[in-house]
């Protein structure tokens, strides 16, 4: 009895939603095929104009389409393969006078979803019809269940739902209470700022202001007036006095991005808000006392930092008292769907989309990439793809190129030659570049060197990159 009841309600519900469409360039077979439609409780558009019917499928009006295969200007097939690729998830019924075998295979393999020989058997055409309701409608569902199951798995804005990234959200929530300093440490763009946040807003002074600075945005003095503020006429441009980050945020909380790329004086100084609370503006005498939450964020390994000796190691310990690890995302594939339905809400809702996902093979693609740029890289593709993407799917076509084509890999294994030291540092940081679109302070980042030393690296190799690099340009 309820599944009699529920397949009616389905039924009913997604009958409004197919919106099938008719096309033909036979008047008279529109007429009778849209009253037929009718009457089985669909409401049907008819055109005698492919150019409209593919109009109708890329504004999403129209998912399901009954075309003839004979009609002057464009034929059934070259309709199904434009139709297909606005979007891969249409479904197109092509029907004909002169029905064979051969071309109704020939159809199926080009993508129809069924081939039907005129006069049109309406009791098969009902049935398909019902069929692709349902389905609409189970995809419908299952879309919403989704969404659910992204909420549960949303923890402050970060999605994931591998162990992984669990033990973060758990560790975070634990530590937000009472932490006084606390170390985000993961590669480039896996969620450290993101995670930042969270944890101000899970203390107990989220009310209170949070102040970020990124310490490898700017050199030394700057960073110093930025964090600790100056008196008037402590330097040159000096004309007023401001108070720094630290005063700002007195009482809140502190992050500090990027703390790995910190010269020693500035860590000296660090150290010193650290241990006694302490700050001084710079050019002034009087010794302040603040009472901020300190969080910072590195994407650098510190223990070898301190080893190489870039990084105080009385530093390293009082800002590491407690670490948070983000794991990077090949190391948690299974977070990847749940972040490429997140991002695609995001983007379809910022650029006023509705795509539905990714096709099958596109999904395949993204979980068999590398992620060198973690959720950051993958946050880029998607919304890339959003723009590009006119159907209700992204497909491949719509990844980068370099995703699109994962042979390359194995070319590169293939292509492998001999090369010295330095040649394998000058490609590999052409790579590298490209891969951040020429933006040299990330590739630093990622290459786990100072700016100053890519700068040298690229003065002494000469780069001509796709982003118009050249050695001795400015650094970005
Ligand atoms: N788990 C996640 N859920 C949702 N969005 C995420 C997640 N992780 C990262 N992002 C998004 O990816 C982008 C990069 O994240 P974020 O800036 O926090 O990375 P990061 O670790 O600070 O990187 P970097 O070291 O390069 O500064 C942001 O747009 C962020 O919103
Ligand atoms: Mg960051």
């Amino acid at each position: 009895m309820t599944t009699t009841a529920h397949k009616v309600a389905t039924s009913a519900a997604a009958t409004q939603t197919l919106s099938p469409c008719i096309l033909d360039d036979d008047p008279t077979q529109l007429d009778v095929l849209s009253a037929q439609i009718s009457r089985m409780g669909y409401e049907a558009i008819a055109t005698a104009d492919p150019q409209e019917a593919l109009e109708l499928i890329h504004h999403g009006r129209s998912r399901f389409i009954l075309a003839d295969i004979h009609m002057p200007g464009m034929d059934g097939l070259a309709f199904l393969d434009q139709a297909l690729r606005i979007d891969p998830g249409v479904h197109v019924i092509l029907t004909t006078g002169d029905y064979s075998l051969e071309s109704a295979v020939e159809a199926i393999r080009r993508g129809a979803y069924d081939f039907l020989p005129k006069p049109i058997d309406y009791a098969r055409l009902k049935k398909t019809l019902d069929e692709a309701a349902v389905l609409f409608d189970q995809r419908k569902r299952v879309r919403e269940l989704e969404e659910q199951l992204l909420k549960d798995h949303e923890f402050h804005g970060i999605v994931g739902k591998s162990p992984a990234m669990l033990e973060v959200f758990d560790l975070a929530r634990k530590v937000a209470k009472h932490y006084n300093n606390v170390l985000l440490v993961g590669a480039t763009g896996t969620g450290k700022e993101l995670v930042a946040h969270a944890l101000h807003q899970l203390s107990p002074v989220s009310q209170q202001r949070m102040a970020v600075c990124n310490c490898s945005a700017m050199v030394d003095t700057l960073l110093e007036s930025q964090l600790f503020g100056h008196v008037r006429g402590a330097f040159t441009g000096a004309t007023d006095t401001r108070p720094g980050l630290f005063e700002y945020a007195n009482g809140g909380t502190v992050f500090l991005d990027e703390v790995g790329e910190t010269s020693l004086a500035m860590q000296a100084k660090l150290l010193r808000v650290i241990q006694n609370r302490e700050i001084q503006r710079v050019g002034s005498p009087e010794v302040r006392q603040v009472t901020v939450r300190m969080i910072a964020a590195t994407n650098r390994d510190l223990r070898a930092e301190v080893l190489a000796g870039r990084f105080r190691e009385d530093l390293f310990y009082r800002l590491s008292s407690i670490q948070i690890r983000i794991p990077s995302l090949s190391a948690r594939l299974e977070d990847i769907p749940l972040l490429m339905q997140f991002f695609l809400k995001k983007y379809n809702e910022a650029y006023g989309k509705q795509i539905a996902g990714l096709t099958r093979r596109a999904q395949t693609i993204l979980l068999q990439h590398s992620w060198p740029g973690n959720v950051r890289e993958l946050e880029n593709v998607i919304s890339s793809a959003c723009i590009t993407a006119t159907g209700e799917f992204i497909d491949i076509a719509d990844l980068p190129e370099q995703l699109q084509k994962p042979e390359a890999k194995q070319a590169d294994r293939e292509n492998w030659r001999p090369l010295s030291l330095d040649e394998v540092r000058r490609v590999h940081i052409q790579r590298v570049l490209d891969m951040c679109q020429g933006n040299r302070l990330r590739a630093a980042q990622i290459l786990g060197i100072g700016r100053t030393s890519l700068y040298r690296y690229l003065k002494r190799d000469t780069f001509l990159g796709h982003h118009g690099l050249r050695a001795g340009g400015a650094i970005s």
